[in-house]
This record gives C-alpha cells, sequence and structure tokens, in this order.
C-alpha cells in the first residue's frame, strides 16, 4: 500500500495543479518506499533532490498562476511556499551532515505538507483559479522540463 494514496480529497480542482501534485505524492511514495531499505543514503540524496527541485519549480508554477490571476491571497501563500522550501532545506541539509534522524523525520513532514497545504491553502487558490478561468479555453499549460 502507498504511503499516501491520491484520492479526490487532494484534488483541488484545478487540472493543471493537480498534475503537479499527482507527480509530488509518486515522489514523496518513492522516498518512503525507499527508506524502507537498507544502505539508501545516496538514492535518498538524490531522491531528495529531486524533490526539492521539482518542489520549487512547483511553487513557481502556482505562484505565476495566481499572478496571472490576480489571486489576492498570493502573498500569504508565497509565504507558506517559502517557509516550506526553508524546512524541507533544512532537513535535506542535516542529512547530508549525517542526521540519521532525518528519515524519521521527513516522512511527518512531507505528509503534513500535501495533506495541510494541499487540502487547505492550494485548494482555495484551485477554486479561485477555475473561477476566474471558468468558460475560456484553457490556454498551454505551463509544464515541467526537468528530467525527472
Ligand atoms: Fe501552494
Amino acid at each position: 500500500m502507498a504511503f499516501i494514496d491520491w484520492s479526490e480529497d487532494l484534488s483541488i480542482g484545478f487540472k493543471e495543479v493537480d498534475n503537479d501534485h499527482r507527480k509530488l505524492v509518486d515522489m514523496v511514495n518513492n522516498i518512503h518506499d525507499t527508506i524502507g531499505q537498507e544502505l539508501v543514503t545516496d538514492i535518498l540524496i538524490e531522491l531528495l533532490e529531486e524533490l526539492l527541485s521539482y518542489t520549487s519549480w512547483h511553487f513557481r508554477h502556482e505562484e505565476r498562476l495566481m499572478q496571472i490571476h490576480g489571486d489576492p491571497e498570493m502573498p500569504n501563500h508565497k509565504q507558506e511556499h517559502e517557509d516550506l522550501e526553508q524546512q524541507a532545506t533544512e532537513l535535506y541539509e542535516k542529512f547530508l551532515g549525517g542526521d540519521n534522524n532525518v528519515p524519521a523525520m521527513l516522512l511527518p513532514f512531507l505528509k503534513t505538507w500535501l495533506s495541510d497545504h494541499i487540502v487547505g491553502t492550494d485548494k482555495k487558490m484551485g477554486q479561485f483559479l477555475t473561477q476566474q478561468t471558468e468558460g475560456t479555453t484553457n490556454s498551454t499549460p505551463i509544464q515541467w522540463t526537468g528530467d525527472s
């Protein structure tokens, strides 16, 4: 069974961002499965780097959409992104520094992030974006071009 199952509860109702979130859930599940194995340090470092890189892109993606559509919640939402990125980077750096408690701290952090941020803040953004774009044909979605 996956660590986090994608469900409609996680959907913010805006497909372009839901697609990013599905990818994040896959990445977090992959990290969960890796932590369950032995001798994982190098693989885990690689997965964390991918997650940080993708998360950074994804947050800028959401911020770009909020900017394009004039979401009034953008300053608070952006601040939440910055806080989450900072916490994730700190965990990553601790792990690089040899702190073996990080894997155990990482999974609850990622799960809370996905459940609280997506279901709370992102869902509100999804409603706003849906309102703003209703009746318009979706312009070309902004897509990840990274290599993961
Ligand atoms: Fe967000």
